[in-house]
């Protein structure tokens, strides 16, 4: 086994782990398989807010008497207003010997693990921790900063454009590449744009992967200081809840007939580049938002960018060179260069993503 690569029960509770993730918030998105004779006889995985946690369903309806369990995350303790009942108090009393713990978790602070090796149960910790702090990526930056992890998601052509209206070129990659950006949206629980998007493409801003509306969508978020999207826009119709933020002196009847339509209108402070996104990012933390998609303009990525804001770059580059159109960063917006971190390209024929780390934090 190369080092840091997950034991095989560990890459079970992994593989769990991911297919829950975007589903859980604010909860972490956690797998756990239960080891017994050598075999793995159970395994689970989170269930959303509310319901049970990785290690209680993996537990439940099997015996686990003097079984090993492999949980990605460690075990969570009793806290005040706790809504499920801990999972290191369900191992104890399930019977469990042995517990194999990918990664801490800065919430429980190490102490499900004491409270597990203090039960005479023995405790390893680290098995695929890489692979596991990878996927756990928006929980831990959430857990960190009280604000969600943000992925900057543009697509540009070869010259540097986000499109160009006066010709007519709004849309600028192909269907593969759509089809990732739903399946993306179908994993956060929140999509941001400003203004400006809304009033030029009038996106409805829903996750729609494989074509059909997904069952869950993320919180549509927009960003209007001054009341110039039509309260008409798409983004403000259908079920899925959606969020304005804007500035205290908006007009009064724009934000009724918004709230009329069922829109939340966050009134927020405003800076030199608009609505205070700080601000903005961490009201959205406190309502259980980990996750977020910056689908905007140009003016949306610069502010998010400049205030080092941004977690990840996913840029789809398009096959086109549109010669005149609206620049993606134009000169000078930024007050430094920026490299993506781990940057990974994925060919989306005829399109190409190159998707990397970018700001000054990481796990
Ligand atoms: N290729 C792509 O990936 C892509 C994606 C989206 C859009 N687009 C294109 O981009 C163009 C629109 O660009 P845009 O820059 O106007 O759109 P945008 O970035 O989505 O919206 C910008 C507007 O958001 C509002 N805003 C409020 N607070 C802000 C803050 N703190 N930071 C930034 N903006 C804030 C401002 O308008 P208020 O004064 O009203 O508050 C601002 O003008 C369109 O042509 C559209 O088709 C391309």
């Amino acid at each position: 086994m190369a080092v840091n690569e997950p034991s095989l029960p560990m890459q079970a509770a992994i593989a769990a782990a991911r297919a829950a993730r975007g589903r859980t918030s604010p909860n972490p998105w956690v797998g756990a398989a239960l080891v017994r004779d050598g075999t793995v006889v159970s395994v689970g995985a989170t269930e959303p807010y509310g319901g049970a946690h990785a290690e209680a369903a993996a537990l439940a309806n099997v015996d686990a008497a003097g079984a090993t369990l492999y949980t990605t995350l460690e075990p969570c303790v009793p806290f005040e207003g706790k809504r499920t009942p801990p999972c290191s108090d369900a191992i104890i009393a399930a019977g469990v010997t042995r517990v194999v713990v990918g990664l801490l978790d800065p919430h429980v602070g190490g102490h499900g693990v004491a409270r597990l090796r203090a039960a005479g149960i023995e405790v390893e910790v680290g098995d695929g921790a890489a692979v596991i702090t990878g996927l756990l990526r928006p929980y831990l930056r959430f857990r960190n900063s009280g604000r969600p992890y943000v992925i900057a998601k543009f697509a540009v052509s070869l010259d540097g454009m986000v499109g160009a209206p006066q010709a007519g070129v709004r849309w600028l990659t192909g269907p593969a590449a759509v089809e990732r950006v739903h399946q993306d949206r179908d994993r956060v629980d929140a999509i941001l744009v400003g203004s400006g998007t809304v009033l030029a493409d009038d996106p409805a801003l829903t996750a729609r992967p494989g074509g059909t509306a997904a069952s869950r969508q993320p919180v549509r978020v927009v960003l209007d200081s001054r009341g110039r999207s039509p309260v008409t826009a798409r983004v403000f119709g259908g079920s899925t809840a959606t969020i304005v933020a804007t500035a205290p002196a908006s007009p009064r009847p724009w934000k009724e007939s918004l709230q009329q339509r069922g829109v939340t209108v966050l009134e927020l402070e405003e800076d030199t580049t608009g609505i205070d996104l700080e601000q903005l990012l961490l009201a959205l933390g406190q309502r259980n938002i980990v996750s977020l998609i910056a689908e905007g303009g140009p003016t949306v990525h610069a502010a998010l960018l400049a205030n080092d804001l941004v977690d990840e770059v996913h840029a789809y580059i398009a096959p086109r060179i549109l010669g005149n159109g609206i620049p993606l960063l134009p000169a000078g917006t930024l007050p430094l260069a920026l490299e993506l971190r781990e940057p990974v390209i994925e060919p989306l024929a005829p399109d190409v993503l190159l998707r990397g780390y970018t700001g000054s934090w990481s796990p």
